[in-house]
């Protein structure tokens, strides 16, 4: 021991004490050097061990540790408990008010999805989901489509090299679950959808779509469907929202329909919105065909369902009276907080 290791020692315990930031902290310090069994007491008993001539050095040393230490420690200490409670961090200020952060709010399409599949699931719906990108067979083949059709068309679906494309429809997760399992089948399907189409109000190129397919190893009747898509339609728009159906043409139902709900804007009576006729597209449907049943390996014959298909954006857009369908997708706040 001699005085330059007490002095090592004592900017040692100086910078740790300068670097204390709490109360705790700096009694920590106080004990290492300080404490009955710190170092300071050890240099004490070390001293009977330094040659005389150095000795009276060591001891001044030490004394020197002990005085500018013991006033650097009162020093923090005072400082410290003059701070606001919170000091350690330095120019935090508790009085000011606080930062506010707006709560976040779900986007109308995904309400709608929510809203859909909470209504479904009531009935014995479950959730089931394809990929984005899909096989021509999915996508087109199994669903009775035929190669002249024009959603084949180069210019109508957004082909990938692979020879895949991006589903222009959910349609084809019908196949992907009846492929996958034993009826009955009973599943809602939310997802987005790619069509080449040009962007206008009413239209975009990317959107999304809720298919429901509905298969029983008993009889399953176009009734059946009116009285869900009916049920659907009163919790989803109200109690007195009306169904019709309209005879039309899928290739993967037959027979098939659009289905219409009444306008909830005018009740049925005509306005703006339902162009005077009083009703409101909503989703296309029909009994599955029994050759996509053939397909997927469904025996027709003992197997019956019908299936339907709506797109969310539209359903949107009435419910909450958006005029055009690009304000979904421009991400301003002021719109889209609308629908909290
Ligand atoms: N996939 C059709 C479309 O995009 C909608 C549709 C019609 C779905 C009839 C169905 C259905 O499941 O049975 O236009």
């Amino acid at each position: 021991m001699n005085a330059k290791a007490v002095r090592d020692i004592r900017e040692q315990a100086l910078s740790e004490a300068n670097a204390a930031t709490t109360a705790a902290a700096l009694e920590a310090v106080r004990i290492r050097y300080l404490g009955r069994k710190g170092l300071l007491q050890d240099i004490m008993k070390g001293l009977k061990d330094v040659p005389p001539a150095e000795r009276a050095d060591v001891g001044r040393e030490a004394n020197a540790l002990k005085k500018s230490l013991e006033s650097l420690l009162r020093e923090r200490k005072g400082a410290l408990e003059r701070a606001p409670a919170v000091g350690a961090a330095a120019g935090f200020d508790p009085t000011l008010p606080g930062v506010w952060r707006a709560p976040g709010v779900a986007h109308p399409v995904s309400r709608v999805i929510e809203d859909c599949v909470r209504i479904f699931a009531r009935l014995g719906f479950t959730v089931a989901e394809g990929p984005d990108i899909e096989t021509r067979y999915h996508n087109f083949e199994a669903l009775n489509t035929p190669p002249h059709h024009p959603s084949l068309d180069a210019l109508d679906t957004f082909w990938l090299a692979s020879g895949e494309c991006l589903r222009t429809q959910t349609s084809p997760v019908q196949i992907r679950v009846m492929e996958s399992r034993k009826p009955p089948v009973r599943i809602v399907t939310p997802g987005r959808c790619y069509r080449r189409d040009t962007t206008d109000a009413t239209h975009s190129a990317n959107f999304h779509q809720i298919e429901g397919l509905y298969v029983d190893c008993a009889p399953v009747s176009l009734a059946d469907l009116k009285s869900l898509l009916a049920y659907f339609a009163r919790e989803m728009m109200g109690p007195s929202t009306d169904v019709r159906f309209r005879p039309h043409f899928f290739p993967f139902t037959e027979p098939s329909v659009e289905c219409d709900f009444t306008c909830h804007v005018c009740g049925g009576k005509g306005c703006r919105v339902c162009k005077f006729s009083g009703w409101i597209e909503i989703a296309g449907a029909g009994m599955v065909d029994p050759r996509v049943f053939r397909q997927v390996g469904y025996d027709p014959e003992t197997v019956s369902g019908y299936a339907w298909g709506m797109g969310v954006e539209r359903i949107a857009m009435v419910k909450y009276g958006i005029a055009d369908i690009r304000m979904l997708y421009e991400n301003d706040l002021r719109f889209l907080t609308q629908f909290a």
